[in-house]
């Protein structure tokens, strides 16, 4: 079923926090979902170790850029959503992971350099489609906002601004800047164990986690329009 990758040039961007927000929604819907890990430094797989882990959500440590075909193959036969995510950086691995993908996702944080960074995601991405002679669905999502809107700052509308002139498609739910999202890694589970005695503003953080999975889902159906 469908393979998910997350991709951005850099470390740090919240690749590896957008997966798992979108791991955890999508099983609580009830879904199975296989996440492979192919960061060298496992931040899953750890997570996994944690205890809370939903039992639809497996993950698989891959790094060997050529196993990992095989390895995305074997999870997609049997898994409702395939998660794949990448270190930050470009190697045959992530290649060969969006050899085998049906959407690409690449996190941006709302600064000039991070859309400097990302705009050599999006042209791996393209590269990747021209090389399968089938282009690779992808959009842009921005982590770590300010959850209001209002309180954007302007290098961060620009950012928006920008991607829009670009033609680069977005994921319309921003992934705002959550203590919750930090807290899935250090306590593990998901935000569904989470109590409001362990972090703040839970509510907000779980309705921003839905809409966001539920774009993804939608993009999923409908194709990506820039
Ligand atoms: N939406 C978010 N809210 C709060 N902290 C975040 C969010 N996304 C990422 N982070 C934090 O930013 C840092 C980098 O995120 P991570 O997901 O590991 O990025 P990457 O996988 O791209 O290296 C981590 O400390 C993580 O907890
Ligand atoms: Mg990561």
């Amino acid at each position: 079923m469908p393979v998910i990758t997350m991709l951005s040039p850099k470390g740090g961007v919240g690749k590896t926090t957008t997966a798992l927000i979108l791991a955890a929604e999508l099983a609580s819907s009830g879904r199975s979902v296989v996440m492979i890990d192919a960061d060298p430094n496992f931040p899953l797989a750890r997570w996994a170790g944690k205890e809370g882990r939903p039992s639809n959500i497996e993950v698989i440590p891959e790094v060997d850029e050529d196993e990992i075909i095989g390895t995305i193959d074997e999870a997609r036969k049997r898994a409702d959503y395939v998660i794949v995510d990448l270190e930050g950086k470009a190697s045959a691995r992530a290649t060969n992971a969006l050899m085998m993908s049906n959407l690409a996702l690449i996190p941006i944080q709302g600064s000039e350099l991070d859309a400097v960074e990302a705009a050599r995601a999006f042209k791996v991405v393209r590269n990747a489609g021209t090389a399968r002679e089938r282009a690779l669905p992808f959009a842009a999502v921005l982590t770590r906002a300010p959850a209001s809107k209002r309180l954007w700052p302007r290098d961060l509308k620009a950012v928006v601004a920008n991607l829009k002139e670009a033609g680069i498609p977005m994921i319309p739910t921003a992934l705002a800047e959550r203590g919750a999202f930090r807290g899935l890694f250090s306590m593990g589970g998901t935000l569904a164990e989470m109590t409001s005695a362990d972090v703040g503003s839970l509510e907000s953080a779980r309705e921003n986690a839905t809409a966001f999975a539920d774009d993804v889902i939608t993009l999923l159906k409908e194709g990506v329009q820039a």
